[in-house]
């Protein structure tokens, strides 16, 4: 067994997927684990004081300066260095101890409602009565079920998909949320996203929960010509502001779209892109410090 490399990141626990998805962008990596003791202790998870340890294979890149240049994107965007957290990096070479179930280890079923559950792919779990399960394998795309952004994606779904209803994911990661729209009765999904990384995980995930009528694919929505029942949109709040009129115009006409992936003193940008496009908002979720938009046109 090769050894392997562990990087240490000192990060505010809240920026867990979105360090994640930048690690498995730009490193040989293989997988992450938040330090339990902070992801638990919910004093912290509003602090800088979260360590996202972060498995490689190899390392090509230097680490620390492919992250101090993301750090500095990120502030570019309106991050302030309190959200981020300091991004203080070690790097270990550790002796290989079968590491990769180790971090699996931590991994369980996610009940992101009491109909809802996300079950990695290496457990067996018997569900209740009326209970949609997603089997995911979690780690190698954003979309883990875990990620509050996400659930409250979910739970929009779960409250105003009808059955029958045409889906468009904007942004997909892993495949998550138009595999949870197809369980929930749409009669077709579409996912798209800018990492052409996540394309294969998708689809694989989409296989895995042998689902069908889904296209996933590298693209963005300025380029879709289609018109959908409900739109899913759960990215950074500065990129929904940008992109909001290209959402709005694959909307159909009383369409439904849930906006996610806002931290609740990011609104204000987001909320001004909605007023400005002349959408309507029906209902709010909140979850911890995170807030999304359900719109209609
Ligand atoms: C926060 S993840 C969401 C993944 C999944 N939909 C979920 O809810 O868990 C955001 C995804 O959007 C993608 N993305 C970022 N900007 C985008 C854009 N302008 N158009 C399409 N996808 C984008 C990223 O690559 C990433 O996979």
């Amino acid at each position: 067994m090769n050894n392997y490399y562990e990087l240490k990141i000192a990060i505010n626990p809240d920026m867990e997927d979105i360090v994640s998805d930048i690690c498995f962008t730009n490193f040989d990596c293989e997988g992450v684990v938040l330090e339990e003791e902070t992801y638990k202790d919910l004093v912290m998870t509003s602090t800088t004081k979260g360590n996202l340890r972060v498995f490689l294979t190899s390392v090509d890149r230097n680490p620390i300066e492919v992250l101090k240049t993301e750090r500095e994107l990120l502030k570019s965007r309106g991050f302030s260095d309190e959200e981020l957290g300091s991004w203080e990096v070690s790097l270990d070479e550790k002796e290989n101890q079968d590491w990769s179930k180790k971090w699996k280890e931590k991994w369980t079923v996610t009940h992101v409602t009491d109909k809802i559950a996300v079950v990695p792919s290496w457990l067996s779990y018997t569900p209740k009565k009326d209970e949609v399960t997603i089997t995911l394998d979690p780690g190698c795309a954003f979309g883990t079920g875990t990620h509050q952004t996400t659930q409250l994606c979910m739970k929009a779904l779960e409250k105003y998909l009808k059955k029958g209803d045409t889906v468009a994911d904007i942004g997909m990661g892993s495949g998550i949320l138009g595999i949870l729209a197809k369980k929930l009765g749409a009669s077709a999904v579409y996912g798209c996203d800018i990492d052409d990384t996540v394309i294969d995980v998708a689809k694989e995930n989409a296989k895995i929960n042998e689902v069908n009528d889904i296209t996933f694919e590298l693209n963005t929505a300025d380029k879709i010509k289609e018109k959908y029942d409900f739109v899913c949109a759960n990215i950074l709040h500065n990129v929904l502001a940008e992109i909001m009129g290209d959402l709005k115009n694959i909307m159909k006409d009383g369409g439904i779209m849930s906006l996610s992936g806002i931290l609740d003193e990011k609104k204000p940008v987001v909320l001004d892109a909605i007023s400005k496009n002349g959408l309507k908002i029906i209902d709010t979720i909140k979850q911890d410090q995170w807030i999304s938009f359900v719109v209609t046109n």
